[in-house]
């Protein structure tokens, strides 16, 4: 079928504006209302480990849901980039499971990593968004994300589709081993509804983005900061920004910024904050203070609260909805990608195809 930009200027900006009604669409197959459907046959009650494995932006998913499944289904989660797993000949657990993340489903890396997991692990699963692909039907279960197709080479909408799968099995693997009640699962799937209504408000701050990243497209190099599952967040942000606009970017868990990235500091340097006003908001506010007491010029994303509490010095605020804490990583991921995508478009590079990249990646 042949996909359109339908009124868009590129895929990008129509992949990002879609994604209330993609997610809805998801919520919608693994959300009912007798509960989550997910395969029966997936049982995280007697698994001892779960390996999660990707490559790139679905790393980073991955990376977000490692908190999930830690913090909700006491799972321990090992993850690693598809390359790297693939040849460290990772000891594996017989009761284990190993998820594979891929947009499309035939990343070279992330495929040879399933292979190499296949009669070793309990069961292998694919979360894809191409159910016909390689890596889907080599899999034990494959979960569609269900993001529709995506054309923009930088992963937008496919990487809130994949986080949506990956907390929904992290809510069931949370029920089969016994850390949450029915009624805490109901409140969850709650929280998680109402992400589409939100996706849509944080949308609506496209034009106060654009105007930031007119400023942020001068920059030489930028620095994303975030901590939890923000911290992942940052990382795809950084990622997203020197994908498409070709300007130096890292993400940083802001507790390590003092252990080497806040050397580069100066009044050049625009540094991004992910903060929501969430139980860990305090330390992250004192490393961002940390920053602007050596010149740095930060631009602070969080809600209400957050801004009210910490906006005092800050370069740029961009006031966000609030969201619940667990869930917030889907929601931040929009700025993350409206900031990319508009300092791309202010420095002319070609968003939907830049330099050197590939959609997918099926050689080594
Ligand atoms: C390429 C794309 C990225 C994507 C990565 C993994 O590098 O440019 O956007 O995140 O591959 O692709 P996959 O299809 O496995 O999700």
């Amino acid at each position: 079928t042949q996909v359109e930009k339908g009124g868009y200027k590129h895929f990008m900006a129509k992949e990002i504006a879609e994604q209330p009604a993609v997610l809805g669409d998801a919520l919608q197959h693994y959300l009912t209302d007798d509960g989550l459907n997910l395969p029966s046959d997936l049982d995280f009650s007697n698994i001892s480990r779960l390996t999660l494995v990707a490559c790139g932006t679905a790393f980073y998913a991955c990376s977000v849901a490692k908190y999930w499944f830690e913090s909700l289904a006491r799972l321990p989660v090992e993850i690693d980039v598809a390359s790297e797993f693939r040849y460290r000949e990772p000891p594996l657990p017989t009761d284990s499971y190993a998820i594979f993340v891929s947009q499309s489903g035939e990343t070279a890396d992330t495929l040879a990593a399933l292979r190499y997991c296949h009669e070793k692990v309990a069961k292998t699963v694919a979360v894809v968004n191409v159910p016909s692909s390689s890596i889907a039907r080599e899999s034990d279960i494959a979960l569609p994300i269900l993001a529709g197709v995506e054309v923009g080479v930088a992963s937008t909408k496919a990487f809130t589709c994949q986080l949506l799968v990956l907390a929904s099995l992290a809510l069931k693997a949370a029920r089969d081993r016994g850390h949450m009640t029915e009624a805490e699962l109901k409140q969850h799937m709650e929280e998680l509804r109402i992400l589409p209504g939100l996706l849509t408000r944080a949308l609506d701050l496209d034009e106060t983005l654009n105007i930031v990243s007119n400023d942020l497209s001068e920059a030489r190099d930028v620095l994303f900061l975030g901590r939890g599952a923000m911290y992942p967040l940052a990382l795809e942000g950084a990622l997203k920004l020197k994908e498409i606009s070709y300007i130096h970017a890292e993400g940083y868990a802001s507790g390590e910024l003092k252990h080497g990235p806040i050397a580069l500091i100066d009044s050049h340097t625009p540094v991004i904050v992910f903060a929501p006003h969430d139980p860990l908001f305090d330390k992250t506010v004192s490393n961002m203070q940390e920053v602007m007491a050596r010149g740095g010029k930060v631009l602070l994303v969080s809600d209400r609260k957050g801004l009210e509490i910490a906006s005092e010095g800050v370069w740029q605020t961009v006031q966000m909805p609030e969201v619940p804490d667990l869930f917030a990583p889907i929601l931040y991921a929009v700025p993350a990608q409206l900031i990319a995508y508009h300092t791309a478009v202010a420095k002319g590079t070609d968003v939907d195809q830049p330099r050197n990249l590939a959609k997918s990646v099926t050689v080594e």
